[in-house]
């Protein structure tokens, strides 16, 4: 398996100012045991990649056009991403679903553009709270694993994250015991699907991860990292989370 991966989320927060807190991650994370990625907006990007060039800390992009290039307002195609230094995209978040419409397959188009570009793409999928009450979190998520997820998928370029819907931003997550189940059920479809290589893909959780949470929740088995929103945003909360995952 790769280094386990912490991967910050910073949504549509920052601007140049707040590259600062990439000086100070990198400082606070030189020698982490595992692997750490901030996903700015994409107009931050190329100074974030600059700044991060030679510390141990990824950029990335949070979301990329299916297409190469075109007559696309306001998108960015995955060889930008990757031309302005990014190495891996979050896909399919919650909030591009909801407030985008994007369906599985639109996260597979994507995904397969962002294979197409060298990039690593973190492929989100989870659940709402009604799906949960309804008892309907293990086929939710497996449908969207398996119309999002590109059949050419390795443990090299794919990471899956889970997180519920409900929990994101929220300060309210599941249970170790209901973090376990997705994670176990995410591993066994995987690995039906693609074989010994998804043992070693990695399976991120996502949603209201905090210092103060993350030891418990990287000791939940098939739990490979995680994917922060809220607490990426300051180095010290987000470095807080990587020496958790690094002990793990
Ligand atoms: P949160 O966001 O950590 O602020 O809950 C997680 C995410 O949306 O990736």
């Amino acid at each position: 398996m790769s280094k386990k991966l912490a991967a910050g989320n910073w949504k549509m927060n920052g601007l140049a100012a707040s590259l600062a807190e990439i000086d100070a991650l990198a400082g606070a994370v030189k020698g982490a045991g595992c692997e750490v990625l901030i996903c700015p907006p994409a107009i931050l990007i190329a100074q974030m990649a600059a700044k991060a060039k030679g510390s141990n800390v990824f950029v990335g992009g949070q979301d990329c056009h299916p297409k190469v290039s075109g007559a696309h307002t306001g998108d960015v195609a995955a060889a930008m991403l990757a031309d302005a230094g990014a190495s891996h995209v979050i896909l399919g978040h919650s909030e591009r679903r909801a407030d985008h419409g994007e369906s599985d397959a639109d996260i597979r188009a994507k995904a397969e553009a962002a294979g197409a570009a060298g990039l690593v793409r973190i492929i989100c999928v989870g659940e709402t709270e009604g799906e949960r009450d309804a008892g309907q979190t293990l086929a939710v998520i497996g449908t969207q694993l398996d119309g999002s997820v590109p059949d050419a998928a390795t443990a090299a370029d794919t990471v899956i994250a889970y997180e519920p819907v409900w929990a994101i931003g929220t300060g309210r997550t599941p249970t170790l015991e209901q973090i376990a189940e997705v994670h176990d059920f995410l591993r066994d479809r995987l690995t039906r699907r693609f074989g010994a290589d998804a043992r070693g893909m990695r399976l991120l959780y996502g949603g209201s991860v905090k210092p103060s949470n993350a030891a418990e929740i990287f000791a939940v088995s098939n739990v490979d990292g995680a994917l922060v929103g809220g607490a990426s945003l300051k180095a010290a909360d987000f470095a807080g989370i990587v020496s958790a995952l690094s002990a793990a």
